[in-house]
């Protein structure tokens, strides 16, 4: 099969498209035939060594996708071959070979179908983000009521998925956004009110809009300098899921300002859900998704061969999910 080939942990440019064995299924997985595979800023991470995994080499990356079985393993039950499966968070692109080839191995207890009204496209990227989002909205337990729920980087992956999860919730949801096509489109998924991170006067403009009430929770996908202004925004009691880190390290906070409301900063992790917890959040999300009608966002869809300029897109800053269309 062809697929694209990381030699060593260094870095997206190495990537050579190249022939390989196929693979052939071990007990309990299935092999399926890749038709979309979606990319994540994790791919780059642990291109770079900047991730917690150290796969043998060549590696190939690619965590989420979607294809039809060609090949069953032992024990294998619930799945026939030429079944169309997406696939939840698993090992796949992270300890063993990914999505960013034509063939894929899959452990078949991490398989689920498509959703039930969605196109092949909308399905393809959406586990990992949308499994992110429900750990960053459930993981402190109950809200409170009339959440305000703050998102960064809403427009991204995670962003989109969070925006929607926290709109179905009944959240007040305000969404940051670098680009004013993009606070307008988020605007349309739910978001009570959007905000430009890189206005000076954002904090501001949130106030006036909530009047007496501050945020409850923020969902932080960039870190950074942004970081120490989010923890401003916090009500009494307020909490961040750290998700992600686009904008690098935060350089430098008070931990005093962490006293006096009590704050909580806590890690999303989705490496650290079991299958069944993954599964129980797809399920979720599919519930709440199908409350509002809402559908995953798809920025753009790239040709096989084109990876290189689809992790190029996904560097500039998406709107929504960026695909890779594997099958000829
Ligand atoms: N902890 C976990 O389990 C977990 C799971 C999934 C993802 N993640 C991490 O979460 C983060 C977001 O993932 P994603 O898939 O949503 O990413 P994404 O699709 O690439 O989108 C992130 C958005 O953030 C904004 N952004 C990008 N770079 C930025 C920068 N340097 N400064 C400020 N804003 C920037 C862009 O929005 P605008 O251009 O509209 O401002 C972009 O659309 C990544 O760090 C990823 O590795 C963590």
């Amino acid at each position: 099969m062809q697929a694209w080939l990381l030699p060593s942990l260094s870095g997206l440019s190495a990537l050579r498209l190249a022939e390989v064995p196929d693979p052939t299924p071990q007990p309990g997985q299935v092999i399926l035939s890749v038709a979309y595979a979606g990319l994540n800023p994790a791919d780059r991470y642990l291109s770079e060594g900047q991730y917690p995994a150290r796969p043998a080499f060549p590696h190939i990356l690619g965590r989420d996708g979607l294809g039809n079985i060609i090949a069953l393993g032992e024990g294998v039950r619930g799945h026939a071959l030429g079944d169309k499966r997406l696939i939840l968070r698993t090992d796949v692109g992270v300890n063993t070979w990914g999505t960013f080839a034509e063939e894929v191995a899959v452990a078949a207890e991490s398989l689920v179908p498509v959703p039930a009204g969605w196109t092949d496209q909308q399905a393809a990227g959406a586990p990992l983000v949308y499994i992110t989002a429900y750990q960053a909205l459930t993981q402190w337990g109950p809200l409170p009521e009339n959440c305000v729920t703050l998102i960064t980087g809403a427009s991204g992956g995670v962003g989109v998925a969070s925006t929607q999860l926290a709109h179905a919730l009944g959240h007040t949801v305000i969404a940051l956004s670098r680009s004013e096509s993009k606070r307008q489109q988020l605007a349309t998924l739910g978001a009570n009110l959007t905000l430009d991170p890189a206005d000076t006067q954002w904090r501001r403009k949130l106030k006036d809009f909530l009047l007496n009430r501050r945020v409850d929770l923020a969902i932080d996908n960039i870190g950074g300098s942004l970081f120490s202004e989010l923890l401003d925004t916090l009500n009494m009691n307020g909490r961040i899921s750290v998700v992600g880190r686009l904008a690098g390290p935060v350089p430098s906070f008070n931990t005093a300002s962490l006293f006096f409301r009590r704050l909580r900063i806590g890690g999303v992790a989705i490496g650290t859900y079991t299958p069944d917890e993954s599964h129980h959040a797809w399920k979720t999300t599919l519930k709440l998704l199908a409350q509002t009608n809402a559908r995953p966002v798809v920025d753009s869809i790239h040709p096989f061969t084109q990876l290189p300029a689809a992790f190029a897109r996904l560097e500039q800053g998406p709107m929504g999910k960026v695909l890779l269309a594997v099958a000829k």
